[in-house]
């Protein structure tokens, strides 16, 4: 392995959502004037900590903020440019779709290094990746509703009380919903954290208790160690594909029992690729999303304090690996793993909730 670089956007292409279909719509953002001078972020100093809350337990007033400020995100898709604009417009990176965008072309193979594509997936780049997407994407919502301590809610999906679709992402008309879904997330259904594709037929105190079984081997068993937990290095074009014990399950399951089902008709009348929760290239699209991973996120931190070798990686390669992001000003920069280490100093924390999974030895 060696620190992966940001992604050249000058070379990013069609995306595909199978090995044989293309995505129909370009995933790749607006390339920024000084590409060859892009800045390395420096995280900016804070007064409050952002404190992320389990999406089962907010009030009404966060959630209507919640809705507002992707509303407004959504807005910034549809803002129509003048006619024929000269220089053309460049879409707003801080918008919905854009958002949604980075997602598919970090994972979909827009991004390419010689002729091989860019993955974010099944490896070390899983755990930090997602956190400054979802450190971004946070940060344009709260300034969209001129709000610097907004957070983003987590879905609580290790804890019995969150482990149903939560429901503010379930209102039908507002900006957290989505039609393409599976039809299960709707009637209350207990998730199956080790869902891949069969429903189950035991009850939902089962259901439950599997699940914390499952947390408690995916986070003690199973990653007793760094490379475990966080998945395995990345070399370019990489076919190996070694993900993280929770990367694997749960975090697959609960985007395969969110998204549509494969080969079902989609509303609009296409087929299903698992839209859009179970693709890389539409889960974006999918406000639920962000909170899923809000979750995965905390995990990362829940990991930390289980004690034995549970530690960060130190493998250079590791701590210097870039990505590219535009902040919530869509000013472009470089972003490197060794700086999202640390969730305070990132200006976050996450609100606590036992974490029964601990006591589930199986
Ligand atoms: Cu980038 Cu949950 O996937």
């Amino acid at each position: 392995a060696s620190p992966l670089p940001p992604p050249d956007l000058k070379t990013c292409s069609t995306a595909h959502k199978s090995k044989t279909t293309e995505v129909q719509y370009s995933c790749c953002p607006p390339i920024p004037d000084d590409w060859d001078s892009v800045p390395c972020y420096t995280l900016p100093s804070m007064t409050k900590l952002r404190i992320r809350q389990p999406a089962h337990a907010v009030d009404e007033e966060y959630i209507a903020k919640y809705q507002l400020a992707t509303s407004r995100m959504k807005e910034l898709d549809t803002k129509k440019p003048p006619v024929r604009p000269d220089p053309p417009v460049r879409p707003d990176p801080r918008s919905f779709k854009q958002q949604a965008n980075i997602h598919c072309a970090y994972c979909n193979g827009a991004y390419k290094f010689g002729d091989k594509e860019l993955q974010v997936h099944n490896s070390w780049n899983f755990f930090p990746f997602h956190r400054w997407y979802l450190y971004f994407y946070e940060r344009i919502l709260g300034s969209l509703i001129d709000d610097p301590t907004f957070a983003l809610p987590y879905w609580n999906w290790d804890h019995p009380k969150g482990m149903r679709f939560p429901p503010m992402f379930d209102r039908e008309g507002t900006s957290l919903y989505d039609e393409r879904r599976n039809p299960h997330v709707r009637n209350g259904t207990v998730i199956d954290l080790g869902f891949f594709g069969d429903e189950v037929q035991i009850n939902e105190l089962q259901v439950m208790t599997n699940n914390l079984t499952l947390m408690y081997r995916q986070m003690v068993t199973n990653a007793p160690c760094p490379l475990l937990f966080f998945g395995a290095p990345y070399v370019l074009g990489n076919n190996v594909e070694a993900p993280g014990t929770i990367e694997n399950i749960p975090h697959i399951p609960v985007h395969i029992w969110t998204g549509t089902v494969r080969c079902s008709t989609l509303p609009d009348g296409t087929s299903s690729f698992g839209e859009d929760m179970g693709n890389f290239y539409s889960a974006g699209l999918d406000p639920v999303f962000f909170c899923h991973h809000a979750n995965v996120d905390r995990m990362w931190n829940e990991w930390k304090t289980l004690g034995g070798k549970r530690r960060n990686l130190v493998n250079p390669d590791w701590l210097k690996s870039e990505y590219f992001f535009y902040d919530e000003n869509s000013n472009p920069y470089r972003v490197r793993v060794k700086d999202c280490l640390d969730t305070k100093k990132m200006g976050y924390d996450y609100a606590p909730m036992p974490t029964l999974w601990r006591n589930f030895k199986p």
